[in-house]
């Protein structure tokens, strides 16, 4: 992996509002082996047919051009990117590129346990690991299908692997599972993990999002009313700096912990998206400019029909071009025809 930054960008990727695009979150996947409520519909949404998805050395050369033009780091997302057969051989050309100098993954932990070992010695750097609970059966619930001991053996083994700093994605949704707040931050004063509140997105048709045997529709808390919950439990939290990321939360400690607490505020934080540093590549071959709307500009297409690198760098600065402002989440904006899954969380 090259840790220089010799690679002069021929139009560095850099958006109309100069925000500097240098992350790009790879969809390796729609497919998943779970269905958290606020992902997926219980049934399960179609699957893209395998000759839609790109394959492995398409999504390498849509890296290696981006590479050539200032991107520097890449995460892996899916659905469950370790679901798709040769992720580690992905793995492994992505982080021989030029020019890339970190890559992740997101992963559910379903089956990271037998595939952490493989992916760091490929070259991954770190994982990110969804939890939203520490209740097994409450997993069950939340994930529809999910088993809590496997997930925790992934994070054992993740550690064991060197993938750190280990990430702890917790969505966190009312009276689901945030009677279990403080329990989850008060982890961080013996981990060294890095557990992040994140605000529910409304991704999801009310009637599919209903936790079984209720009714109720999933409901968000701001993160300041989390970060109050926690103060109140645990004492005052400081202000932490973190050199890994670069994303959008905000980070924490409780005085003498070994972790961080981190908050990602997509709906409370007026300014959320105006530091925004990534794009998205979706499983069917699309540059994704922002999660949120959807707005795409087809690369499949282009590479399909032998599209040369020089057309490809022209398509991705197209899609940069139309990075909007913001999600525009309150105002009722929604993506409207992909779900999380489709897209990558
Ligand atoms: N709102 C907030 N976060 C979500 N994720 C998935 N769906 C949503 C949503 N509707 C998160 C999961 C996972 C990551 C990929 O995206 O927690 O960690
Ligand atoms: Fe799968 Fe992740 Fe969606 Fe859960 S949130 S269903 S683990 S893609």
């Amino acid at each position: 992996m090259s840790t220089s930054n010799d690679f002069a960008p021929p139009r560095p990727l850099i958006d109309p509002l100069q925000r500097s695009i240098s992350y790009l979150r790879v969809s390796v996947t729609d497919r998943c082996n779970l269905r958290c409520v606020y992902c997926m519909p219980e049934q399960g949404v179609p699957f893209v047919p395998h000759q839609e998805i790109l394959t492995l050395e398409e999504m390498t050369r849509i890296i290696r051009v981006a590479a050539g033009m200032g991107l520097r780091r890449v995460r892996l997302t899916g659905g469950e990117p370790l679901v798709r057969k040769g992720v580690v051989n992905l793995v492994r050309w992505i982080a021989q590129t030029p020019g890339i100098e970190d890559i992740s993954l997101t992963t559910n932990g379903m089956i990271l346990a037998s595939y952490a070992h493989e992916l760091a010695a490929a070259g991954l750097k770190r994982v990110s690991v969804s939890l939203d609970t520490l209740r097994p059966q409450r997993f069950q619930q939340i994930t529809r299908r999910g088993d809590l001991s496997a997930v925790m053996a992934g994070i054992a083994a993740a550690r064991d692997a060197g993938l750190s700093p280990l990430k702890l994605n917790v969505v966190i949704m009312r009276e689901v599972n945030d009677d279990e707040i403080v329990e989850i931050a008060r982890t961080t004063l013996e981990e060294d993990w890095q557990v992040r509140f994140i605000e529910l997105m409304p991704f999801m048709d009310e009637q599919e999002t209903c936790i079984r045997d209720t009714s109720r529709p999933l409901d968000f808390i701001p993160s300041q009313e989390v970060k109050r919950q926690i103060e109140e439990a645990l004492g005052p939290l400081e202000a932490a700096e973190t050199s890994t990321g670069g994303g959008p939360a905000k980070y924490y400690r409780l005085p003498g912990a070994q972790g961080l607490i981190g908050f990602i505020s997509p709906l409370s934080e007026a300014q959320f998206c105006a530091t925004c540093n990534r794009m998205r590549l979706t499983a069917d071959g699309k540059i994704r400019p922002c999660l949120l709307t959807d707005q795409e500009v087809n690369l499949k297409e282009t590479l399909r029909r032998g599209g040369s690198d020089d057309e490809l760098r022209q398509r991705i600065l197209k899609a940069l071009d139309s990075k909007p402002d913001a999600h525009h989440l309150g105002d009722g904006n929604r993506p409207k025809w992909r779900k999380m899954a489709q897209i990558g969380g």
